[in-house]
């Protein structure tokens, strides 16, 4: 446990950061590896000789790959495209074998990571698939370990508990243990952008135009995996990709911790929140997950950071300077599922736009197009008086306020004509390429 000075300057209460690069793999996933195959062995389903197949994003890997050596286990993992070079070579170095998938397939198709694991699992005798996600043997690590040390190494004292959610073990197995000490104790949960985690808690809803693809490593998801405990996450923050790598470098130029990208996230949200909520006496524990030496061709390579538009001044802004210069002279216009596509075609062409949301209540369920709806009319003009629901196409997506304009510009395609934004006060403003195209010239 180490105390944060610098970054947490200006902060009332104690700022302290449980860094996990110190286990054996560098990482907080060594303990829910250690842990999950244990559990295998006392039920039988691992058998000496025997394979370990896990989707993983290089943590897990390494804390199983370690675990295996040490147990005479074969290891075979899959792994996102978008996961750091680093992390495949090192998972590699000890011994396992890696499968790439892509990234950006929805998680029931069958090239999808977790798929292409469980495949793997059905067709090698003697494997075990131990499903971080899902098996109660990771929460349950941080519950009997993560969580007493935090508590004994305050003191008791600990009264704010901040993790970034992945699977959730290393927040909820933690918090869960906390909360039986103190049940006061308030868990802080780090979501990203493109991440279905905070809407979820929030609303209950699962909503899939949460999701897109982001670059940090390792937490927010786009499933509900059942080691996330919802109920004992207070709130969720959810941090840019910006912001997480901008805070991990901080921390190893002001503190010297040279943490992992995730690390930099959580302490973000941690700063956040407790600008505005930590008080004098209070205690607040940030879990730093993994070791920076994972990230050195991302966060730690200035050319990277450069070219992701993370280190110099923002060259054209961000969305959140789109929707500033509009001063609030851009109230979102947006149809009913049961409006007629007469009447959308109306509001379109007396308010010269291209593009509207389509809503349910206080939902995004879809969007209409001028080009789809002539297209449509052009086939069959009886459709007039039918409703938008029987021909709207999927919702736009929502994307973080402090996008910049090349991860916006990157989202606009042939699918998805135009974006849609939070601002803080949750009201949701629409961005389309004539936006960006101004931005850019201005
Ligand atoms: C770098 C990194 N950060 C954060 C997490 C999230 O931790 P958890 O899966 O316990 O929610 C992980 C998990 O893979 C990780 O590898």
């Amino acid at each position: 446990m180490v105390r944060l000075n610098k970054v947490a300057k200006g902060i009332s209460g104690s700022v302290l950061a449980k860094v996990e690069y110190f286990n054996p793999g560098n990482s907080t996933k060594d303990r829910m590896a250690l842990k999950m195959i244990e559990d295998a062995e006392k039920a039988g389903l691992l058998k000496p000789g025997g394979t370990i197949i896990e989707g993983t994003s290089g943590n897990t890997g390494m804390g199983l790959a370690l675990t295996a050596v040490a147990k005479g286990y074969k290891c075979i993992f899959t792994m996102a495209d978008k996961q750091s070079q680093e992390k495949i070579n090192i998972l590699r170095a000890v011994g396992a074998e890696v499968i790439v998938c892509p990234t950006n397939v929805e998680p029931d198709d069958p090239r999808s990571y977790y798929s292409v694991a469980r495949k793997l699992n059905k067709e090698i005798p003697n494997s075990i698939y131990p499903n971080q996600y899902d098996n109660p043997s990771n929460a349950k690590a941080h519950f009997e370990t993560t969580g007493p040390e935090i508590w004994n190494q305050t003191a008791g004292k600990i009264t704010h508990y901040v993790a970034t959610v992945g699977t959730g073990g290393s927040m909820c197995g933690t918090a869960r243990y906390l909360k039986q000490q103190n049940p006061e104790l308030i868990a802080v949960g780090i979501d990203t952008y493109g991440s279905v985690f905070k809407k979820y808690k929030e609303t209950g809803i699962f909503d899939k135009n949460e999701i897109y693809p982001y670059l940090t490593e390792g937490f927010g998801e786009d499933i509900l995996p059942q080691n996330v405990n919802f109920e004992v996450i207070d709130q969720f923050i959810k941090v840019t990709d910006k912001d997480g790598a901008i805070a991990a470098r901080r921390l190893a130029r002001e503190e010297g911790l040279f943490v992992g990208w995730s690390s930099g996230s959580a302490l973000h949200g941690a700063l956040e929140y407790a600008k505005d909520n930590l008080k004098k006496d209070d205690v607040m524990v940030i879990l730093l997950p993994d070791h920076g030496t994972r990230y050195l061709n991302k966060v730690y390579n200035d050319m990277w950071m450069k070219d992701h538009g993370f280190l110099e001044e923002r060259a054209y802004g961000t969305a959140r300077e789109i929707i500033a210069r509009r001063n609030g002279k851009d109230s979102l216009l947006t149809v009913t599922k049961s409006s007629t596509i007469g009447e959308a075609i109306r509001i379109m062409n007396q308010e010269g736009v291209d593009q509207m949301p389509v809503v349910e209540g206080s939902e995004f369920v879809g969007s209409v197009t001028t080009a789809a709806l002539v297209e449509k009319i052009i086939h069959d003009p009886t459709i007039k008086n039918k409703a938008v629901a029987e021909i709207m196409d999927k919702p736009m997506q929502v994307v973080a306020l402090d996008s910049t304009l090349d991860v916006l510009s990157s989202m606009l395609n042939k699918s998805n004509k135009a974006l849609l934004v939070r601002d803080e006060q949750e009201n949701a403003h629409i961005i389309t390429q004539h936006d960006i195209l101004k931005a850019m010239t201005m």
